[in-house]
């Protein structure tokens, strides 16, 4: 690897309340870099490359989960909260990454998943051992079925297809455990993904044990898995409605949870009431941050009351589709929505859950599909690459704090054309293959073009195999070179810093506050324009450019986006 020298000046003080308007970048495990060689990624090989991230200039990483797991939903399957999967190394290697990220100014945020656990934690196996009505069952969901333990206790879908309840005798454990009842539990995910029952005390004290862990080790946060989710309401109701979080094609966020049962309700805020106390205790401003697929988005708003987290994933702002209206629409609705609480507003495009930015912006007809399958319309590849560049600059201006996915940096498309023996998802098992899934936006990272499995690791082998546009997008094939997309991040990044964008004000410029086809805003001196037209856009007198999405020869061209300073500024 190129291991760039990280000097002091990369390395920021962290202020009070840095997740106000932190550059945070999500690191799926997996999928980053491998140190062992056996095509998956791990700890030391995210700890090997942290010099990246502080050279890209962003100011935290979210690590997706690494726990014990039997990886059935990619880590989102937790069997021990307390210990690292031997897939991705161990505990050591954990304090090893902190203690390098803190080294290079960098603060780690972790994945809790709170809602469920695995089937193969020793509570669930506890639980289908002991039997109806055991103080273990009571850990869970477990409730009897309709018509004699025939029928599912009530309607509920998986977010990921099929039913939300498996029956107990049908769980593949259950003959060896000796667990002969009909009882049904819930999963709102896959079926080897019990949700557990968060009216019961002992699932609260000791998910804020597990808090109390890694807070001792010294994380600066957690993003919070479902976190709208935990509660549901009393009696169970059937619900006919739409429960998927990764929705077709609508467009919009899926769940109006407005009258969802399963989501949204409100005993979760309690939750992150008594939470919030326990990260006090601790210094250096420790932080929360909710993946809540709530709308609208002032209920969203509610997760980031001062007394309950510190940040909550824009979502209605990620599903906005490319439209000038839309996006200065759903930026205004936000702000006002997160000021109300003052909350930042936490921006983000593109995560682990949804089809990469610069392939979602150019899928033919819009949309948001569920991962695309090679036999599938394809995204104009040229298109999808310049929109998410604007998009990216657009974000990056905006006051608040900004998430970005691993890989955004360079451009990367969405893998499309995977073969479909190997999905992983469980949403493509249980849609019964009709949704492609989350597989295409979670392969592995092309560190360098000429190496076997462009330098993920020691070995040519990869969990899932990389496109061949990986190979030129490599961040070896970017760094330095002026116009790639890894240096636009870098001096977009390093811009926001000086210029205070984060902490900053939105105010919409009168002359394109009802233009069709053009987003325009100041931030403090700086004026950001996106072109989401056609005809090209002239650039006010007086105003020098000092970061484009593009080139700008005559004007902002279609779909790019420039930051511009007063001359003499
Ligand atoms: C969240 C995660 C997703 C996971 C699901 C169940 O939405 O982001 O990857 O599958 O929760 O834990």
């Amino acid at each position: 690897m190129t291991n760039t020298a990280v000097t002091a000046t990369t390395i920021h003080p962290a202020p009070a309340e840095w997740w106000r308007d932190a550059v945070i970048y999500q690191v799926y495990p997996r999928s980053f870099a491998d140190a062992d060689g056996d095509g998956m990624g791990d700890l030391a090989g995210i700890t090997s490359r942290l010099d990246h991230l502080a050279e890209l200039g962003v100011d935290a990483l979210w690590l997706s989960p690494f726990y014990r797991s039997p990886q059935a939903d990619g880590g989102y399957d937790v069997a021990d909260y307390r210990d690292v999967d031997p897939l991705f190394g161990t505990l050591a290697d954990f304090d090893a990454l902190l203690e390098r990220a803190h080294a290079l100014g960098l603060r780690v945020v972790i994945d809790l998943v709170p809602n469920h656990t695995s089937d193969q934690h020793v509570w669930f196996q506890a639980a289908l051992a002991a039997g109806p009505g055991s103080p273990e069952r009571a850990r869970y969901m477990f409730r009897d079925g309709k018509a004699n333990g025939e029928e599912p206790p009530n309607n509920w879908g998986s977010v990921f297809g099929g039913p939300a309840w498996t029956r107990v005798d049908k769980h593949p454990d259950a003959a060896c455990l000796g667990a002969t009842d009909t009882q049904w539990y819930l999963h709102m995910f896959d079926s080897s993904q019990p949700d557990l029952e968060w009216t019961n005390p002992e699932v609260r004290a000791e998910m804020v044990d597990v808090l109390r862990f890694w807070l001792d080790k010294g994380v600066d946060g957690f993003r919070v898995d479902v976190a709208h989710g935990m509660v549901k309401r009393e009696g169970l109701p059937d619900w006919d409605g739409n429960t998927s979080m990764v929705d077709g094609s609508t467009g919009e966020a899926a769940n109006v949870t407005a009258l969802t049962p399963m989501f949204d309700q409100p005993g979760v805020h309690e939750i992150y009431r008594e939470w919030n106390t326990v990260l006090a205790e601790y210094d250096g401003d420790r932080a929360l941050c909710a993946e809540a697929w709530v709308e609208p988005l002032s209920a969203l708003a509610r997760y980031v009351r001062p007394d309950e987290m510190q940040q909550a994933f824009n979502f209605a702002y990620l599903t906005t589709p490319w439209d000038a209206a839309a996006l200065r629409d759903v930026v205004t609705t936000s702000l006002d929505a997160y000021d109300e609480v003052g909350a930042p507003t936490t921006w983000v495009l593109s995560n682990h859950d949804v089809v990469r930015h610069a392939s979602r912006l150019a899928i033919p007809g819009g949309g948001r599909p569920n991962g695309i399958r090679a036999h599938e319309p394809q995204p104009d590849a040229v298109l999808g690459l310049r929109r998410a560049r604007a998009a990216t600059l657009q974000m990056l201006a905006l006051p608040g704090s900004a998430y970005l996915y691993q890989g955004e940096e360079l451009g990367l498309p969405e893998h499309t054309t995977l073969d479909d023996s190997l999905r992983q998802d469980p949403a493509w098992f249980r849609t019964g293959h009709t949704e492609a899934g989350r597989d295409g936006c979670r392969v592995p990272m092309p560190w360098e073009g000429d190496a076997p499995g462009l330098g993920f690791g020691p070995s040519a082998s990869t969990w899932l195999p990389q496109p061949d546009s990986y190979r030129e997008l490599a961040a070896d094939r970017q760094r330095g070179v002026a116009g790639s997309t890894y240096e636009l991040y870098r001096t977009a990044l390093a811009e926001r810093r000086r210029l205070g964008l984060g902490a900053g004000d939105l105010a919409w410029v009168d002359a394109y506050a009802h233009d069709p086809a053009v987003v325009a805003f100041r931030n403090g001196d700086l004026l950001v324009m996106t072109n989401l037209g056609v005809a090209p856009v002239e650039v006010p007198a007086g105003y020098e450019v000092v970061v484009a999405s593009g080139p700008v020869t005559d004007g902002v061209p279609t779909d790019t986006t420039v930051w511009a300073l007063p001359e003499n500024a």
